[in-house]
């Protein structure tokens, strides 16, 4: 039922949580955690009318009565302790910045963040860097040909190896990386104001450094 971008995320929910899962629109990952004994509850919440009325039929219809649907934006539809582990899962690095930052009390009650960003995975390690959360491990995942970033961040986290270092998925993950670089730095060429940012010059760095990575097949 879960493909293993869900199953990724659920893998680094805390056994026995009570899990936030914030735009759950289909509710699979808010089900597979109580069916799996994961979490012990789910608050699984969705801002569009439509996702959220075939979230409550989806939950309705699996009759498990520890995962509760709310209407809303983000985490305002929580009260801070409510939830141990928020999941904000399939939404751009962007949004889920301003999910974050739009409900601290609830944010900061919590003891893990599990974010899985569709894009900008740099912008939520800087938010979580800027809010004295540190990054406890990551993981990648593939999903019909497309490799995804989840992140896991907690107050004090054990140092351990991440997932992702040792992942199968990595080289292919810094290939799509590169190829998607190369295609911006294409694109900013084009302006001299573009070839003069910094943004530039980090987007090359960063081209040279994958590169290496790639040829060197140190990775
Ligand atoms: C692409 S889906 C991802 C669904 C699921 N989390 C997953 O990873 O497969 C994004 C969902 O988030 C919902 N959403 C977007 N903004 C939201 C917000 N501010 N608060 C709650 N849900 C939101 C959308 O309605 C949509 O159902």
């Amino acid at each position: 039922m879960i493909d293993s971008r869900i199953e990724s995320v659920l893998n680094f929910v805390a056994a026995g949580s009570r899990v936030a899962d914030v735009g759950a629109d289909h509710g699979y990952l808010a089900i597979e955690l109580i069916l799996s004994g994961r979490a012990s509850k789910v608050i699984a919440t969705e801002k569009n009318l439509h996702p959220f009325e075939a979230l409550a039929k989806n939950i309705s219809d699996s009759g498990l009565s520890s995962i509760e649907v709310r209407l809303g934006d983000g985490l305002k539809v929580l009260s801070a302790g409510e939830v141990d582990t928020i999941c904000i899962a399939g939404m751009g690095g962007v949004l889920i910045e301003k999910i974050l930052t739009d409900s601290p009390e609830v944010v900061q009650s919590a003891r893990q963040l599990i974010l899985q960003p569709m894009n900008g995975a740099e912008k939520i390690r800087a938010w979580l860097e800027e809010n004295s959360w540190k990054i406890a491990d990551e993981d990648l995942a593939e999903s019909a040909g497309i490799i995804y970033e989840i992140i896991c961040a907690e107050k004090n986290p054990q140092p351990k190896i991440f997932k992702r270092d040792t992942s199968p998925l990595m080289k292919k993950f810094l290939a799509q990386r590169l190829e998607k670089l190369q295609r911006i730095v294409a694109e900013m060429s084009k302006s001299e104001i573009a070839r003069d940012s910094e943004k530039f010059s980090a987007l090359i760095a960063e081209i040279e450094t994958l590169k290496n990575n790639l040829q060197a097949n140190i990775i």
